[in-house]
């Protein structure tokens, strides 16, 4: 099966998979759990659940083993994009073709919405009873979530995006911005698909990891020519709003001749860096063409 195929049934697995480990939305206390639904359910493309199937499928491991692991994924990025999108923050006013949450509900509830859906993610990891490997392993995938989205990994470049507003960056002090925001979230699901085959060789992992980090740079490289280039339609959040918020982006930085060139030159690196694994990775590289590929 092609991506074309794969992408609508990886992307229906994680849906049921979050609706599945959400509370209910008649659960107390009812706003928190609406605006936790809110934020996750019904939207997005989906692409780190979607490399975590990839990647974990790509090693031999069954479907249902990934569920929960895929939704915490989603789980820690939806609660990123809640709180990127605050007023403190982005001051966005759109997501996913939508109000963002705090608009539809009100800061305090986007806030704790965030907050909530980081724990349940790391609850999720902790709990799911599909998840195959043994306990140490199983700490091994908490472990790598939690160092990538902390202050280390995405928190901490969330930080150099707000210290960087009206900033001129070097390119690299930019890559090393996006490498963190991003690009760890990206690692961390490549990651958790490799360390659900336990005893994968070492090799193995350093090679999909390092597939990992051309991907996830070139992910956040299209997203900001995206911000420039697309229509607020299509990318359902506010077209421009980089601009608008004076953050340095490779467009901005380089023009957007070269951050095109950057992000062709990513992708190869990414397809260049799977030619040594052992396994079938055409279904990684067909994930590699359209995170630059994309339009939305
Ligand atoms: C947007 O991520 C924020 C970034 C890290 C660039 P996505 O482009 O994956 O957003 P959704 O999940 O599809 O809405
Ligand atoms: C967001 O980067 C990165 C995270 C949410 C961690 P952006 O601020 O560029 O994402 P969008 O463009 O609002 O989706
Ligand atoms: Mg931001
Ligand atoms: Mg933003
Ligand atoms: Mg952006």
């Amino acid at each position: 099966m092609g991506l074309k195929e794969i992408l609508p049934v990886y992307q229906s697995r994680v849906e049921t998979a979050l609706e599945n480990w959400l509370p209910g939305d008649h659960v107390e206390p009812v706003r928190l759990h609406q605006a936790m639904r809110y934020a996750v359910l019904g939207g997005g493309k989906r692409i780190r659940p979607v490399l975590l199937y990839a990647c974990g499928q790509t090693f031999g491991i069954d479907l249902q083993a990934l569920d929960g692991l895929a939704a915490a994924v989603e789980m820690i990025h939806a609660y990123s994009l809640i709180h990127d999108d605050l007023p403190a923050m982005d001051d966005d006013d759109l997501r996913r073709g939508k109000p963002t949450c705090h608009k539809a509900f009100d800061e305090a509830t986007a806030i704790l919405a965030g907050d909530a859906l980081q724990v349940l993610a790391f609850h999720v990891m902790a709990h799911d009873p599909e998840i195959t490997v043994n306990a140490e392993q199983r700490i091994k995938m908490i472990n790598t979530l939690a160092v990538t989205s902390g202050s280390l990994g995405m928190a901490g470049g969330q930080a150099i995006d707000l210290a960087s507003v009206g900033v001129s960056l070097t390119i690299e002090q930019l890559e090393n911005m996006h490498n963190h925001k991003t690009g760890s979230l990206i690692r961390a699901s490549v990651q958790l698909g490799a360390l659900s085959k336990q005893g994968l060789a070492p090799d193995q992992f350093e090679i999909i990891t390092e597939f990992s980090r051309h991907i996830g740079l070139a992910f956040q490289v299209q997203d900001d020519i995206l911000d420039v280039e697309a229509d607020t339609a299509t990318l359902g959040k506010p077209q421009g709003s980089d601009m608008l918020k004076n953050k340095p982006t490779y467009p901005g930085i380089l023009g957007m001749t070269n951050a095109k060139r950057v992000a062709r030159e990513l992708h190869a690196r990414a397809i260049q860096s799977l030619e040594p694994l052992q396994y079938d990775s055409s279904l990684l590289r067909q994930i590699a063409d359209y995170i630059v590929q994309r339009s939305s």
